[in-house]
């Protein structure tokens, strides 16, 4: 039994490594917005640990623009507006889960108080928070700019 998980493990990484290979978008870069420190004050931070073009805070300002107001959106009512973030990842790419912290804040829920969208005109992915959500947002973003093993140059 387990000889035969291992095996559909390993072919199961096998499949996801070909189809990494396939896409040709190996790396992921963290992306996280700091929305509940000091330094952030009533706005967010872009936090870019690690990532292999420096991505300057300085020049990822986020913008306060309306929020979308929906019946099925009771928890945002009293949001006129949102604070959205670029976070410098490559617009072709889509992003991992966006994660929240602290996890357990439940004024916090994706699409209704938080969330991403493309701006297609700039070619770049946001971030979005709005009241009465307050917590720091995570996601990862891929790039395709490593060269392949050989093994796959034939
Ligand atoms: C939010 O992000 C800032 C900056 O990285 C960090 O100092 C702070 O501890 C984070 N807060 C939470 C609740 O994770
Ligand atoms: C969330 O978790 C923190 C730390 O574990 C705890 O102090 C806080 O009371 C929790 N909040 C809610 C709304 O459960």
């Amino acid at each position: 039994m387990i000889g035969r998980l291992a095996v559909l493990a390993a072919g199961l990484a096998v499949f996801v490594l070909a189809q990494d290979a396939e896409f040709g978008w190996p790396r992921w870069e963290q992306r996280s917005l700091d929305c509940t420190s000091k330094a952030a004050g009533d706005s967010c931070l872009l936090v870019a640990p690690a990532a292999k073009v420096p991505r300057d805070p300085a020049k990822y300002k986020c913008r306060v623009e309306a929020m979308p107001q929906n019946a099925w959106n009771p928890l945002a009512r009293n949001s006129k507006t949102r604070i959205a973030c670029p976070i410098g990842c490559e617009p072709d790419a889509d992003l991992s889960v966006i994660t929240k912290k602290p996890a357990n804040n439940t004024l916090c829920q994706k699409y209704y108080t938080y969330g991403k969208y493309r701006d297609t005109k700039e070619n770049e992915w946001y971030l979005w928070i709005t009241e009465p959500c307050r917590a720091n947002l995570t996601t990862h973003c891929r790039f395709r700019d490593v060269p392949y093993g050989s093994a796959s140059v034939a």
